[in-house]
């Protein structure tokens, strides 16, 4: 049994727009848990230089990070409850992220398979920061000895690591318990949101077609034209969950339904049973609208002033230091470094 006590941590990275897949299986219950525990929430900027992707220019990524950082907030995230910062801002992640990697064995990277997915044919030229690139998210959620990682299915992989490192430097430097092992939590029907082109590949920023995504600054009529233009099959929604196996488009159109809603996916089935899809689209095309559109509304308004959101941003940093401050200090004792 662990003695820590319970503490969120959880980020995304600012790169493009952030959607769907990001709100219904991450953003959305960061906004629950802020009435649980404490929480720290972070946009991970150092995370998005690890990638060729368009941010090579300053300016787009620090106006990237302002824009998550309003996406955060007008999705529910309060910066009075939470501690709401940008990674970079705070260096102890860094500084535990360089001892991770001497702690880390090069065998467990190697069986990452978000990096093997990223660089495809071209791991030679990936940069050294992609391959280390879950060795950084393991600091930031160890940096503050967090318990509790609110993300989708594609990060289960990378908190598994979190475990395997707490526990080999618990046990390397004979500190049993020092870091706690943290728990992923994965919850409600929208974990793994897939494409609306192809419901066999996850809704992802990186997508060539802007019609496989729903952005959470896309307009009403975008996102109605989106659901409606949403690939399924001929056939009505079914009267049982089983009957949506093997349909993998019908089925993330029930989830994305079912997790808008924040109710089981079965009650989305009875409701809708029998019915064409074209029925259902219209609905689904309702409650995101009305879900999204006052999120897009809340960004613009926040956008308006950047000096405000850098300020967010900087008040979030010094409160994380302070958490983060005093246990990179014993780390380093621990180590041996002498300060
Ligand atoms: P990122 O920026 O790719 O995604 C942010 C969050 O959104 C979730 N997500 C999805 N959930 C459901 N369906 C989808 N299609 C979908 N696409 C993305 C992700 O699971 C994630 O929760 N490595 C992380 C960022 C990170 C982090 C951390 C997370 C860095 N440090 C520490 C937690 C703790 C990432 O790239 O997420």
């Amino acid at each position: 049994m662990t003695t820590h006590p319970q503490l969120v941590l959880s980020g995304m990275q600012p790169t493009n727009v952030l959607h769907l897949g990001n709100y219904l299986g991450a953003l959305k219950n960061w906004v629950k848990l802020q009435d649980e525990m404490p929480c720290l929430y972070c946009v991970v900027d150092m995370h998005a230089i690890t990638q060729d992707t368009g941010y090579r220019h300053p300016k787009e990524l620090a106006a990237a990070t302002r824009e998550v950082t309003a996406a955060y907030i007008a999705s529910g995230v309060d910066p009075k409850k939470s501690v709401l910062f940008n990674q970079s801002r705070v260096p102890e992640h860094a500084e535990l992220a360089w001892i991770f990697n001497c702690v880390a064995r090069l065998g467990w990277l190697g069986r990452m398979t978000q990096f093997k997915e990223k660089t495809g044919k071209h791991k030679e030229r990936a940069s050294v920061g992609l391959y280390t690139y879950p060795v950084l998210q393991v600091a930031d959620i160890l940096v503050y000895k967090a318990t509790h990682v609110p993300v989708g299915e594609d990060q289960r992989q990378h908190l598994e690591l979190s475990r395997d490192i707490a526990q080999k430097f618990n046990s390397d430097y004979d500190t049993p318990d020092f870091f706690p092992l943290p728990e992923p939590v994965i919850m409600g029907a929208g974990t793994r949101v897939m494409s609306l082109r192809d419901g066999t590949k996850k809704m992802s920023k990186s997508d060539e077609s802007d019609y496989s995504r729903i952005n959470l600054t896309d307009d009403a009529d975008t996102i109605s034209q989106k659901i409606r233009k949403a690939r399924t099959d001929p056939n009505p929604l079914p009267d049982f969950e089983k009957g949506l196996e093997g349909r993998a488009e019908a089925e993330n159109l029930v989830n994305i339904y079912a997790a808008l809603l924040g109710k089981p996916k079965s009650e989305v089935i009875a409701a809708f049973a029998g019915k064409q899809f074209s029925e259902f689209k219209n609905a689904l095309a309702d409650l995101a609208v009305t879900t999204l559109t006052p999120i897009a509304a809340e960004m613009r308004r926040l956008l308006a002033d950047p000096a405000e959101i850098d300020l967010i941003l900087q008040a979030g940093a010094e409160k994380a230091r302070g958490i983060a401050g005093p246990i990179m200090a014993d780390v380093k004792r621990i180590v041996g470094f002498v300060a």
